[in-house]
């Protein structure tokens, strides 16, 4: 039995990558794949009322990072691993890098700490495929406020933060050139389609 392959989706809130995560999940199920569509903070029963806490509850940095690795604890234990052992493929919006981007990133928890929690909580799992949809955060902004009518926790944080939250994401982009691509995200959803459909190809 071949494992499977394990993409993951990331990007700033308002970039636009939940369409296209539900995008190449159409598409790979088009050509045949089985596929486990799954995001984070959430992805098991236990992690969705994470997630609901996560998104709501004022909390301390720390409290924030260890509840979304408890949460990537129960997904990977019962949907990641048992999928990719299956020989699924698993796409994920939002995986590791988010915490790295929002907790290290956006509110300044030390990186060394959550290198740490990712050892304890992953091993030596990672996504095969990490695709980060980049676009200016004004612009990701405006997509928001259009699209949103009841902003989450993270959604209500101001530009400052999402500036940080990208440029994380651009760093572990540049330290991961063989696992990451970022996407310019402020194209058309069908130019963003295009581009997805040939990484997958050749992939
Ligand atoms: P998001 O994918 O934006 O959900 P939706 O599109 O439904 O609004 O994810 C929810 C938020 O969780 C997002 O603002 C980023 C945040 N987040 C973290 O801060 N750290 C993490 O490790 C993860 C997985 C998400």
């Amino acid at each position: 039995m071949t494992r499977g392959r394990f993409i993951s989706f990331e990007g700033i809130d308002g970039a636009g990558k939940s369409t296209q995560h539900a995008w190449l999940v159409g598409h790979l199920r088009r050509h045949g794949r089985t596929v486990v569509a799954t995001r984070e903070p959430g992805g098991t029963p236990l992690g969705e009322k994470l997630r609901s806490l996560l998104l709501a509850e004022a909390m301390h940095l720390e409290t924030e990072a260890l509840l979304m690795f408890a949460a990537r604890r129960e997904h990977v234990a019962q949907v990641i691993e048992p999928a990719l052992n299956r020989g699924d493929w698993v796409v994920c919006d939002r995986f590791v890098d988010a915490s790295f981007a929002y907790q290290g990133g956006g509110r300044g928890l030390d990186w060394g700490k959550l290198q740490t929690l990712t050892r304890w909580v992953l091993g030596d799992l990672q996504p095969d495929l990490t695709l980060i949809f980049d676009a200016p955060v004004a612009i990701a902004q405006q997509r928001l406020h259009a699209a949103t009518a009841n902003p989450d926790r993270f959604e209500k944080e101001q530009a400052a933060f999402f500036e940080k939250v990208r440029a994380a994401y651009l760093r572990i982009a540049a330290e991961n050139p063989d696992r990451v691509r970022v996407i310019d995200a402020t194209r058309t959803p069908d130019d963003i389609n295009k581009t997805l459909e040939k990484i997958i190809a050749t992939f």
